[in-house]
Parts: structure tokens; sequence; C-alpha cells
């Protein structure tokens, strides 16, 4: 993006923040000063027109942060192979439905479209379930260039329930709103937003408040034991209701989640006492996201215990979960690309084997990413070739 390019849209950027506060303003005082987190952090990204996913140049280089999908072809190899191996263990129906969930930019499901093509494999039918209508659009183009056939919706409750369904998705319950919690005397305190007006020199802002909270989170006791007076960190609700969505539309079939997240015994380790929620804005992380609303990217990780015993309660059996660098490591489609490249040599794929190591590297995206599989009404054997790296143990493991 050119420098003139850059300033215009910080400008914009800078425009559509201030309306969107004015509003979250407004709908505050409406709420008598106080609101919950999650309630701040679905409008600082969703809000029509205004939220961060609704009017923000998002991904790639030119974005706020770069995601899988745009490091070469290496994630679609391995959703490919997910998916081979569900149509497989699902008997080879004919008629069968691929969804994705949260798809950004569209450009992983054009990858693993173009992937299962040259497989030979064919869904019935393909559906993109994507909350942002700014993302929707986007994703129109993508797939209209590829000249795929794509049904679009916002939700999943507007699918019906579909059998034989292969699903996927990549960094999206990080995006799902968080409520936050302070850990207090022994009780629970929930930590929402309030609006203080300038003083001191500081311009009026949005700033954290705490109130005592009606019911606890699903969080287990015997980790709060170890929690130091004042712990913070934060709990998913959106999670449980993401499942049981899912298990309505896949009476029968496998879904694979890739994201940033820990078991809950690390999630919520005493260490940890400051959560893990984050802004990014222009490849920097940052603490404050309760600033420029609609501006940042706000995410918190993913607690894998929690989704999977919410999965479990809506009907939907947990097959493996490991970390992004074992499941890539291991995927056949992805080791054979290697062995392409190499057997090419020269610089061609050396961009490819750069954006590899990133993925798999523990100190890159390889152990902080995780990769979850889970089925409902189908056998619930793990992919052979991951079998041996499972750690779904480790979800229920309490220190
Ligand atoms: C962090 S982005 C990831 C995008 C893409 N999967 C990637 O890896 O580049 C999260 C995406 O999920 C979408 N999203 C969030 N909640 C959603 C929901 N409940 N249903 C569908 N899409 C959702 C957001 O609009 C956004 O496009």
């Amino acid at each position: 993006m050119s420098s003139q390019a850059r300033s215009e849209s910080q400008a914009m950027k800078a425009e559509t923040s201030r309306e969107l506060e004015a509003l979250i303003r407004r709908r505050l005082g409406e709420a008598g000063g106080w609101m919950p987190f999650d309630a701040f952090m679905a409008q600082a990204l969703y809000e029509p027109g205004l939220g961060y996913y609704e009017s923000a140049r998002v991904f790639g280089a030119a974005g706020d942060f770069v995601t899988a999908p745009e490091l070469g072809p290496w994630l679609s190899l391995a959703v490919a192979d997910f998916i081979q191996w569900g149509w497989e263990a699902l008997g080879r129906p004919a008629d069968w439905s691929l969804i994705e969930q949260g798809g950004g930019s569209g450009r992983l499901l054009c990858d693993v479209m173009a992937e299962l093509a040259r497989r030979g494999l064919a869904p019935a039918r393909v559906i993109a379930v994507e909350a942002s209508r700014w993302m929707r659009e986007r994703q129109r183009e993508a797939y209209a260039a590829m000249g795929l056939d794509v049904r679009q919706t916002a939700s999943l409750d507007e699918i019906e329930p579909r059998d034989n369904a292969l699903y996927f998705c990549n960094e999206l319950p990080d995006a799902f709103p968080v409520r936050c919690f302070a850990w207090r005397g022994g009780a629970w305190r929930e930590r929402g937003v309030v609006w203080r007006d300038e003083q001191d020199g500081r311009d009026g802002h949005f700033a954290w408040n705490e109130r005592a909270l009606d019911a606890p989170p699903a969080i287990d006791e015997r980790l709060a034991a170890a929690w130091p007076d004042g712990y913070c960190s934060e709990w998913s609700p959106g999670l449980a209701t993401w499942q049981q969505a899912l298990a309505r539309v896949m009476p029968r079939g496998y879904a694979l989640c890739v994201d940033y997240g820990y078991a809950a015994s690390e999630y919520y380790r005493p260490g940890r006492s400051e959560g893990t929620l984050l802004a990014h804005v222009g490849h920097r992380a940052v603490e404050d996201v309760l600033a420029e609303p609609g501006g940042r990217d706000i995410t918190a990780h993913v607690d894998f215990t929690a989704l999977t015993r919410a999965g479990r309660a809506a009907g939907i059996e947990p097959a493996c979960w490991m970390p992004q660098g074992a499941w890539l490591a291991q995927s056949p489609a992805v080791q054979a690309r290697v062995g392409e490249l190499a057997r090419a040599g020269g610089p061609e794929g050396m961009d490819d084997m750069a954006a590899l190591r990133r993925l798999v590297m523990p100190q890159g995206m390889g152990e902080l990413f995780k990769a979850l599989i889970q089925v409902r009404g189908a056998p619930t054997a793990p992919p052979p070739w991951l079998e041996r790296f499972d750690r779904l143990p480790a979800l229920e493991h309490m220190p």
C-alpha cells in the first residue's frame, strides 16, 4: 500500500472509530453506564458498517495481521487431507456438504476447493458461513473469480441440517466475544466497561470497572484455588452456542477447528494473571482493547477444554487434538509437496518453505496454534497419520 493510501485508510479508520465510540457511549448510557465486556467486543468487531470486521482492511501484509491461509498452500493441503479422510470415514457418500465458517478473505476455501478438484472430490454443495457483511462481499468476489458455486450465509442458524457434512474453520472462536473476570478475596467479579470523562489532561475514554458476578463461569475450581488475588482472565460464552448450532447443522459428519489456544490447565495457570485478551493493529499486538473501537482487532485465545466440553454437551465428540506443527508436518499432502519442492530444487519453492517453517516451528505458529477434529454420528477414530500425536487427554488434565 502506498503511504498516501495508508494515511487515507488510517483517517477513515479514525472517523469510523469515533462514530462507533459515540454509538457505544449512547448504548452504555441506556444500559445504566456499565456493560459486560462481551457486549463491548461484539460491537467493536461486528457492529454493521462500523465494527472491525465490517469496515477495516484486515488480512495480509497491508492489514493488521497475517493468517495461515495467506502463508502458502500448506493449510489448504492439510484441510483437504482432513476432508478426504472424513468423506471416506463417512462411507464415500455421493451427497455430501462442505461448510466453512468465518472464512475471512475466502482464500482458504478457494485453495481447498482447487485441491479437492485435483483429487476428483466434488461436494454436492458448498456453504460459507460468515458473520461480517463486508467479508461476505470479499468472499463473493473471491469465489466468483474461481468460478465456484458457494452458498453464503451469515449464520449457522440459516442452514438446514446436513447429513454427511465436513466442516472446517481457521481462527474462528478466537474472534468470539468474551466475558472478563477478576478473582478477588476468593470471589468472582465481572470486569465490564464504563466511560470516563476527560480528566487530568486525558481525553474521555472507555475504562474497566468491576461488579459482582451473578453466575460464575464454568472454570474448574481446582484451577481457581491456585490463583493470586486480583487474577484476571476471560471465558467465552459463544463456544456453547456455536457447538449447539454446529450439532444441529451436522447430525452426521466431521469438524476441524484450527486456532490458537490451550487446555484449561495452561490457559488458567496462576502465572497467566492477565488473561489472553489482546488487540492487533498494524502487525503489533497491544494490550489496550478498549481504545479505538472498530479500529483494532480484539481476540482471546481459545480454551480448548471448554470447547470440547461444550461440544460433548451438544453431542459432538472430540476425535483428536494436537499442535498445528504436528498436524501439518504429518499431513500426507504437505509431505508430498515438500518432497516435490525438494526434488525440483531451485529458488521457486523457497518462500513456501519459509512459510511452512513459520507454520510448524514451535517458536512460530506450530505450538500455540492447535488443530481439533470433532465428530458427530460417525466413527470417532482420528486419521491414522495423526493418531500418535493426539493430545486429547491433556484437555482434561488438572494440575
Ligand atoms: C480472525 S478472522 C479469520 C479469517 C480466516 N478464517 C483466516 O484464517 O484468515 C475471523 C473471521 O470469523 C468471522 N466470524 C466471527 N464470528 C463468526 C460467526 N459466529 N459466524 C461466522 N463468522 C464469524 C469474522 O467476521 C472473520 O471473518
